[in-house]
């Protein structure tokens, strides 16, 4: 997958990216991310990329020209045909599972940071595809979620977490939250590590595992297990 940044900001993302997995992803080729800056797309002598608000009010507005041009060349440079336009926004629905999954499934992506107190919003209407918000708060620009989307996004595609299944087994790929886990020491500070995981038997650990998601997603977000279909199974261990 081609992962497009329009950001004022490129340096933001050079030390993010730059490690563990995703740098690994992008070493190994199942990703590639490019930012570009769309003060690059701007033909005036000092590169203006943000204006006064029409109307007034306080702060800067970015300018859609360089925003556009900056999109299309990035669509006109990558020539892939499944490809979405996202733009960062507070105001856009609230990233999730299902949307990261939802993404991983196009060529490329195109994420558009905000900076300033927003963007013209020309380009929401008529340039992006759909307008995305990382949560119920408001940051100083779109850099810091296109980072979460690109490493959401990215940890979706097969092979990025390695031979492993681990993106199919952690929090919400099934709806629930993730199970406790555990490593050596079997003892510390006089703590000690459920007895059933040292027991051997697959079959045990596998249904305390199960137990311990249901338990932990109904005490801590019972609004995730409103919707979901229980098993005979899941509702005898929930009883349990
Ligand atoms: N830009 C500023 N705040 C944001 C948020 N919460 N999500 C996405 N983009 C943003």
């Amino acid at each position: 997958m081609r992962i497009d940044i329009i950001s004022l900001f490129p340096d933001m993302f050079a030390g993010p990216l730059g490690h563990s997995i995703l740098k690994r992803a992008q070493d190994s080729g199942h990703i590639a991310v490019h930012v570009t800056n769309p003060r690059d797309f701007t033909y005036d002598k000092h590169h203006i990329a943000d204006d006064y608000p029409f109307g007034g009010g306080s702060g800067m507005v970015m300018k859609p020209e360089p925003i556009f041009r900056a999109v299309e060349n990035v669509v006109c440079t990558a020539k892939l045909t499944r490809r979405r336009i996202v733009l960062m926004c507070p105001g856009g629905q609230v990233f999730d599972q299902a949307k990261a999954r939802e993404l991983a499934g196009y060529e490329q992506l195109i994420l558009v940071c905000g900076h300033y107190e927003g963007i013209d919003d020309r380009i929401r209407q008529y340039v992006v595809d759909e307008a995305v918000s990382i949560g119920d708060y408001v940051l100083t620009g779109g850099e810091l979620p296109a980072m979460v989307i690109t490493d959401a996004v990215a940890r979706m595609l097969p092979g990025v977490l390695g031979a492993d299944d681990g993106a199919q087994q952690d929090s919400f790929y099934n709806g629930l939250l993730e199970y406790p886990q555990y490593t050596r020491p079997r003892q510390f500070n006089g703590w000690e590590v459920p007895e059933v995981l040292l027991s051997g038997d697959h079959a045990k650990i596998e249904r305390w595992r199960r137990k311990e998601s249901l338990r932990t997603t109904l005490l801590r977000r019972p609004d995730l297990l409103a919707g979901m279909e229980l098993s005979p199974l899941d509702h005898k261990l929930l009883e349990e």
